[in-house]
């Protein structure tokens, strides 16, 4: 036979096609065509499938070869179908039994001499499979990790192309060393109990664990914005297994391993640097489209450092994912979505020279530039943060105590207590964190108590706050409540809140 078929997986962001690899021998002058939306690094896969072969001492068929990919419409990006090619060409050149290949998916990128590198988004690839009943997998081997994630399917790994064929032909198959997978729920290298004081910052940082709201962290150079910001993660509650497997499944696509365990439960902290661009922070690229941070700290924590020093644009460009919780990149292919369901948390130094402070001290700025500063920060923006917290330096007492602050199981353990009681009261309501309480239910079903909404709308009317702020202010209440055991905000609650959104200093 002279034709021959393979299966592999195109990815379109995090959604998978499975892609029939057809390839026919004719006879005719030596050519090679490749069919079906390749782009470039797939046309190259030519010249890597047949080095690979040669070099293991398969001989290349020289006829009029042709590969087919299918659906034809569908653009297919990137290295991955090297060994699906392979073995579907070795197949129709009569050297692989077709049977054997049957309803597997072959993923990974070959090199000149036959090895298996690694590729990204073997995640999501698999997923996509395992949907339309592929239950057999060929990978590289240094994807297993990520691959064994698939626990309904039996996944084979393969470091060289000479094991796949030995494989395929006398069923000789090297054992290889199963993964026992263990999800890792915690991390102990960061804690809360190093922190020390910051009583008001600290309780922001439980309060946006609870209910997913966005903080914004203001104080001088050295006062632990960012020591606090990186521990959030240790304070919420570890992710359940389907969030795990989206979040490894954008880290996949993304290639971001060296930064985050595949089995990790931990929730993801990504911190791009203020000198970041919009496509970094988003997503996209000119080839194959990659999830940018948001993506990656999807069910998690996005901090950004030095806020007002990032280009507006690019802040302004997570106004869609705060918006709908994911983000879509348009392109000329068709329109890719990626999760991006993330905790925003923003530091900031009080001025441009970083050491402004209540009392100003120090401070060698104009008070124009001092408002000009965060004034960086856009109004849309800002109008998504429910806290702003100010941190002063530590004081000397903080710092010589010697008991350390709570630990972070201790704060994680009111976490999701607090999180359970919401969790029930929004049962079958469409959202579950206090955060995402429509403005109309917090007028209607979910209104404080009387005595706090009065207060509210007190401060309304004295224009201390707007309609907007006190929507906020409430949704904060809530959280206060859940954490408290107070059935509904009550007054206390919600002049707490109250203080933590406009940054007064108890
Ligand atoms: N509240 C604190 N408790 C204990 N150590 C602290 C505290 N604040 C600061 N430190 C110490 O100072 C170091 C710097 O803190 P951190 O980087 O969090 O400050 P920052 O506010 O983010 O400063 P910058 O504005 O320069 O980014 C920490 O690694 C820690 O050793
Ligand atoms: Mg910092
Ligand atoms: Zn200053």
């Amino acid at each position: 036979m002279s034709l021959a078929q393979t299966l592999c997986v195109a990815l379109l962001g995090l959604d998978g096609h499975v892609v029939t690899v057809e390839v026919d021998i004719a006879d005719g002058l030596p050519m090679y065509s490749l069919l079906g939306l390749p782009d470039a690094a797939l046309s190259e896969s030519r010249d890597r499938v047949r080095a690979a072969m040669v070099n293991c001492g398969e001989s290349w068929p020289n006829r009029k070869v042709t590969v087919s990919l299918s659906p034809a419409w569908l653009p297919k990006s990137g290295s991955s179908f090297d060994v699906a090619i392979c073995i579907a060409l070795l197949s129709a050149h009569q050297s692989i039994d077709p049977a054997k290949i049957r309803d597997v998916v072959f993923i990974g990128e070959l090199a000149l001499d036959g090895r298996l590198r690694s590729v990204r988004g073997v995640l999501p690839s698999l997923m996509a499979a395992y949907k339309t009943g592929v239950r057999t997998a060929v990978v590289p081997t240094a994807n297993f990790e990520e691959a064994s994630l698939m626990h309904n399917m039996e996944i084979i790994p393969m470091e060289h192309l000479k094991k796949i064929l030995l494989w395929l032909r006398t069923g000789e198959r090297e054992c290889s060393q199963e993964f026992d997978l263990e999800w890792e729920p915690n991390d102990d290298r960061l804690d809360f109990a190093d922190v020390a004081g910051q009583v008001q910052a600290r309780l922001a940082a439980e309060i946006a664990a609870t209910g997913g709201h966005h903080i914004l962290l203001i104080g001088p150079p050295g006062t632990g914005k960012t020591m606090i910001a990186e521990r959030i993660p240790t304070i919420m509650p570890a992710l359940n297994i389907a969030q795990a497997l989206e979040v490894t499944a954008v880290h996949s696509l993304a290639g971001t391993f060296a930064t985050r365990s595949p089995t990790s439960l931990i929730a993801p902290i990504v911190s791009p640097h203020h000198t970041t661009t919009r496509v970094a922070m988003v997503g996209g690229g000119a080839h194959a489209i990659k999830p940018g941070a948001c993506s990656l700290a999807h069910n998690g924590v996005l901090f950004i450092d030095e806020a007002p020093e990032c280009p507006s644009g690019v802040l302004d460009s997570l106004r869609q994912p705060l918006e709908a919780g994911t983000i879509t990149i348009a392109r000329s292919i068709g329109n890719v979505t990626f999760p991006a369901q993330f905790l925003l948390v923003l530091a900031a130094n009080p001025c441009p020279c970083g050491k402004f402070s209540g009392r100003g001290r120090n401070c060698t700025c104009s008070s124009q530039q001092v408002r000009r500063y965060l004034g960086k920060l856009s109004g849309p923006l800002m109008d998504r943060i429910d806290m702003r917290v100010y941190l002063d330096p530590v004081g000397r007492l903080d710092m010589a105590r010697t008991e350390l602050g709570e630990s972070s199981a201790e704060i994680r353990q009111r976490v999701i207590t607090a999180r359970t009681i919401a969790d029930a009261r929004f049962k079958g309501l469409g959202w579950s964190l206090n955060s995402q309480i429509p403005s109309r239910a917090l007028r209607t079903t979910f209104k404080p108590e009387r005595a706090a909404m009065s207060f509210l709308h007190d401060e309304l009317e004295s224009e201390h706050i707007t309609a907007r702020g006190l929507h906020k202010i409430a949704r904060v209440g809530w959280t206060l409540a859940d954490l408290h055991g107070h059935e509904v905000p009550m007054l206390a609650d919600i002049k707490l809140a109250h203080s933590l959104r406009s940054g007064v200093e108890q």
